[in-house]
């Protein structure tokens, strides 16, 4: 279990993330996805114009981060991740308001999302958020192997969520 740490929310700020927050990005993805973003595909992202935040402290540590691209009159999650040691504290739920409030501003009707059928943690924050699965896309994910666990490589369904963005919850 890796430390909590601790802070006082009305510290933390969104930002809309720069080139410069993509070495923090990477690590963190690097520890919290089976199947991570590179660098790379970060710098794509923000060259393609995509909505990229990003949650900060005071001391300009990233502590999560999320993207969204629109799609027609849509907002589709890419991503949505918290540092390890930050989970557990909020900042899922308040990176998930900005996404709301953003998409809204851009007048998206739906936020769109795809999440792993096994991540539990995060179907709830979604579902928290009043987000409803509309459908489910199977063998979607890659599961890698995992040698401690001895599991061969495989594929995961993938639960597609919406959330209509005209309701206020
Ligand atoms: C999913 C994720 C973004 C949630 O972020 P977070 O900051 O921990 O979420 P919050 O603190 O806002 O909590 C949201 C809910 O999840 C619950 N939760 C968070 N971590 C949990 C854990 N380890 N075990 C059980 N529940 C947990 C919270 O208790 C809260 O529910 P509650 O209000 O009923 O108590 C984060 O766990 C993460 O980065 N996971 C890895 C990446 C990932 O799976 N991203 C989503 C798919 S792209």
């Amino acid at each position: 279990m890796p430390p909590v740490k601790s802070f006082n929310a009305m510290l933390l700020t969104i930002h809309a993330m720069i080139d410069a927050d993509i070495v923090q990005v990477a690590a963190i993805e690097a520890q919290q996805h089976s199947v991570p973003w590179s660098a790379t595909s970060f710098a794509d992202a923000l060259n393609q114009g995509w909505h990229c935040r990003v949650l900060k402290d005071t001391c300009d540590q990233v502590l999560g981060y999320c993207i969204s691209m629109t799609a027609g009159d849509d907002e589709e999650l890419l991503t949505l991740t918290v540092r390890p040691d930050s989970t557990g504290q909020g900042l899922g739920k308040q990176l998930m308001q900005e996404l709301l409030h953003q998409a809204r501003q851009r007048g998206a009707s739906n936020l769109f999302l795809e999440v792993r059928e096994s991540n539990q943690i995060a179907i709830h924050l979604y579902e928290q958020m009043g987000f409803k699965m509309t459908g489910m896309r199977k063998n979607y994910y890659p599961v890698p192997a995992n040698p401690v666990l001895k599991s061969l490589a495989g594929r995961e369904n993938a639960l597609v969520m919406c959330r209509a963005l005209a309701e206020h919850l």
